[in-house]
């Protein structure tokens, strides 16, 4: 059976991704650096990298002897390694560039300068923050015009206009499901490395003879998610407050929405990429293809853990922050013949379920947003 390298293996989609491609017969190799960030000083609960049939590498994708190593007879690459938090980004702008872009970079480098190597596909995971504010239309002047709004300016999210306006009639404007030929605008520096990526890809592929399939996901959650990374991760954040007694900080008004995806789908639609006969060479949403505000996921995971529901709706706002954005997945659907399949209230039961079993972490939320109130990035 054919051999994956999951780059980014160790972290939260790269668990879940593993034991499917092991369930389906595949041989699956990791290239991972356990970056402190995501799996602490002293990482944890790793256990499942020491199975026989994952071969772990501890490394980077920024090091060309590693890089080099790993790719050794692959024929497939799923190339997750990232760092992934949007607000930290836009003020660690060299170190998300060097990971994600140069990280991107050397692994086709070394791929291009490989004459007999063995990889016939390569698989991204990017990001729905590549469209910004995603698609939306007037329902009052225009309902059948796709506009994509600009995000947000500090002076209009310090007056509290949450929403997006329609730049003819005013009336606010009604998101609709993104599409993959929806125009890309990214809207952090996360996102502008996450769309390089997609270039890197795209073009480096064309020009090798390899096949890509780039996956652009939209909220990821799910049990294994990172409790430790207070940069990324709303239900993992929320769940340590929660566990530890606190009030949930709601950003905005609290309708703000995201399409939020459980992990198992998310694997299974890598899955179904994988086993693809026949060439893809193109972008895929991977969403719930639903909507569902902040208020209302806070909720339900509340509910799930027992808590009583301690939301607070502070009006607080982060500059890069989209208003709503959830994706159209009939791609998904077509292509990959994947249609997603665990419900939200399943998924966040199943998310609180393991949550509860984890040693509680530090609860540093206070701390990410002390960083960024620091640099005027949120208000
Ligand atoms: N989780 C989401 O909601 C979501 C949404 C959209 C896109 N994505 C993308 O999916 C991918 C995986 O996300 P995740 O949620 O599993 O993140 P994660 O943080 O849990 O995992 C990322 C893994 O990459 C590893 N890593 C970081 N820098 C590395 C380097 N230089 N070399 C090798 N490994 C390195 C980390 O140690 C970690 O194990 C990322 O590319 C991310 O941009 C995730």
């Amino acid at each position: 059976m054919s051999l994956v390298l999951l780059t980014g293996g160790a972290g939260f989609i790269g668990f879940h991704l593993t034991a499917t491609l092991l369930k389906a017969g595949y041989t699956v190799r990791i290239l991972d650096n356990l970056a402190p960030q995501i799996h602490g000083a002293l990482p944890t609960g790793l256990d499942w990298l020491s199975d026989q049939r994952v071969e772990f590498m501890r490394g980077s994708v920024t090091h060309e002897q590693d890089v080099h190593a790993a790719l050794a007879g692959v024929d497939t690459v799923i190339h997750l390694a990232a760092e992934t938090g949007t607000g930290q980004s836009m003020y660690e702008i060299a170190r998300y560039n060097a990971v994600n872009v140069g990280g991107t970079a050397l692994l086709l480098d070394v791929l291009a300068n490989d004459a007999g190597r063995s990889v016939k596909r390569i698989i991204l995971a990017s990001s729905r923050s590549i469209y910004g504010e995603g698609a939306y239309v007037c329902p009052s002047c225009s309902p059948d015009k796709r506009v994509y709004p600009d995000g947000r300016s500090m002076d209009q999210l310090a007056a509290h206009r949450w929403e997006h306006e329609c730049a003819t009639c005013g009336a606010n404007l009604m998101p609709v499901p993104t599409k993959e030929t929806d125009p890309a605008k990214p809207a952090s520096i996360y996102a502008a490395t996450k769309y390089a990526q997609e270039d890197l890809v795209r073009v480096a592929c064309a020009s090798l003879g390899m096949d890509y399939a780039i996956l652009r996901l939209q909220n990821v959650y799910g049990e294994g998610q990172s409790l430790k990374n207070p940069y990324t991760g709303i239900l993992s954040i929320f769940s340590t407050r929660i566990r530890c007694g606190q009030h949930l900080p709601i950003f905005e008004d609290g309708l703000e929405t995201r399409d939020f995806v459980h992990v198992e789908d998310v694997a299974n639609a890598f899955l179904a990429a994988v086993q693809m006969s026949g060439s893809i060479n193109q972008v895929i949403n991977v969403g719930a293809g639903s909507k569902t505000s902040v208020t209302e996921i806070a909720g339900h995971l509340s509910d799930a853990l027992d808590g009583e529901r301690n939301l607070q709706v502070t009006a607080e706002y982060r500059l890069g922050d989209i208003r709503h954005n959830y994706a159209d997945i009939t791609r998904l659907q077509t292509v990959l013949g994947y249609v997603p399949q665990v419900g939200l209230a399943e998924g966040v039961q199943r998310f609180a379920d393991w949550a509860r079993q984890q040693p509680l972490p530090q609860d540093l939320l206070d701390k990410a947003n002390a960083e960024l109130r620091a640099r005027k990035l949120m208000g």
